[in-house]
């Protein structure tokens, strides 16, 4: 076993910081204050490389291993969760997915173009009265000649109004029980394509969130992911993904939640002691340390599951169920720690704890990650291996 970094993940530790410090942070506090999402954020991820850091070289990646991606999230939480959360939808839960799902001809359309930026992906799974449901969808697609009609809603869809494909799940028409969903690309430009964005977060404010419309939109069959059927896989094989840059960005919101504790309590002073030295102020930042140390053990040890193509359901539901805790707890600890100052925006820590919150209920929220970690521990859940997984690293060329 190793625990060490390799000099090509230093390598890409230190640009994603470098990118989180000098594109990210400078802009986030103004945008999360008027709710307002940057798109040239994620475009300038893609000219900085960090978009194809785990895409294959063959591909237009950079061919890095799945470590360097958790260690590219942890870098852009730490800089802002939003700028994390991009990188999520369109790295984890949709170049991945088609990593793993994709023919090789859709490979090579899609993949080049995403792991540069120039074509941004999203997913879609949700809806209104469908999400820890996933199979209680309504959006359906009817099969008619060499095309799908699609016809329903998503919603809470991140990069809603600016995706340009999206990787969505719907129920087949007519299918049978074995054969109820199927997981399609489709195209911003397809006529029937509308979206609209959801106003009045409590977090991740800087970021879109919308949903998505299909009014008889038709995708080609050529852009069916996975057969009739493997729906319901390709999109819980898309949250392995997802889970997994949520719960390496936990780690990094924890780094930032003690950026700015530490700073703030050795410069605020009280009876002339800085807070630092007070034994209850300590006892949190340890605690926040704890939750870096165990964190960002559960995600790399994904990470080295996914690099040797190993299932890792129950795993990386583990990794974000106790990150995503330990980051809201963290958050909410710098806040204590800046007293009346983290109540309000002059400093960064009532953002965090905002922006916490809401890693506690997407990709899964805690009580289904409570239940499934039951249950996998009861035995009344069991992984099988996989018949289609991830590349295994190092990819072949
Ligand atoms: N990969 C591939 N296949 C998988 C799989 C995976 N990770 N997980 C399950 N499957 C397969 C199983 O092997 C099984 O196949 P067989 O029938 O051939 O054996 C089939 O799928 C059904 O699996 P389960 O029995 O485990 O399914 P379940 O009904 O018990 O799952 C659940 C229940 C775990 C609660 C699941 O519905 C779930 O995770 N719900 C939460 C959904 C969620 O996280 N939503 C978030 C939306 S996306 C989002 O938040 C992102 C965003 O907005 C930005």
């Amino acid at each position: 076993m190793d625990f060490a970094l390799n000099a090509e993940h230093e390598l890409i530790q230190e640009a994603a910081h470098k990118f989180g410090q000098s594109v990210v942070v400078p802009t986030v506090k103004e945008l999360d204050r008027t709710h307002t999402s940057d798109p040239t954020t994620l475009k300038k991820m893609g000219e900085a490389g960090l978009l194809g850091v785990c895409l294959p070289q063959k591909h237009g990646g950079m061919g890095a291993d799945y470590i360097a991606l958790g260690i590219v999230c942890e870098e852009l939480e730490r800089a802002d969760s939003t700028a994390r959360v991009v990188m999520s939808v369109h790295t984890g839960l949709h170049s991945m997915t088609l990593m793993q799902w994709g023919t090789a001809e859709q490979q090579a359309r899609w993949l080049p173009t995403l792991a540069t930026g120039a074509a941004i992906g999203a997913f879609g799974l949700t809806e209104p009265n469908a999400g820890s449901d996933v199979m209680g969808m309504t959006t359906t697609a009817e099969r008619v000649g060499d095309h799908y009609v699609l016809n329903g809603q998503k919603t809470w869809i991140s990069l809603a109004d600016y995706a340009d494909r999206f990787l969505v799940v719907a129920k087949l028409a007519g299918g049978d029980a074995k054969a109820r969903h199927a997981a399609f690309v489709v195209e911003r430009s397809a006529p029937g394509f509308s979206s609209r964005a959801i106003k009045g977060k409590l977090g991740v404010r800087a970021g879109n969130t919308g949903e998505i419309f299909f009014d008889n939109l038709k995708v080609p069959v050529t852009d069916r992911i996975g057969e009739e059927g493997d729906g319901f896989k390709v999109a819980m094989s898309a949250l392995d993904h997802g889970r997994y840059t949520v719960a390496a960005g936990a780690v990094g919101l924890i780094q930032a939640c003690l950026d700015a504790s530490l700073t703030y309590a050795k410069d605020r002073k009280v009876q002339g002691d800085p807070i630092a030295n007070k034994q209850l102020v300590q006892q949190m930042i340890a605690s926040m340390v704890q939750g870096r140390e165990i964190g960002r053990l559960l995600y790399q040890k994904v990470g080295w599951m996914k690099n040797s193509g190993q299932r890792h359901t129950k795993e990386v539901s583990m990794a974000k169920w106790v990150n995503c805790a330990a980051a809201f707890d963290a958050a909410n600890k710098a806040v204590e720690i800046h007293g009346a100052y983290g109540y309000c925006d002059e400093f960064p820590v009532e953002r965090y704890m905002r922006n916490a919150r809401g890693a506690m209920i997407y990709e899964g929220t805690h009580e289904i990650h409570t239940l499934v970690q039951a249950e996998y521990e009861l035995g009344y859940r069991t992984d099988k291996p996989l018949a289609k997984t991830l590349p295994t690293w190092p990819f072949e060329p």
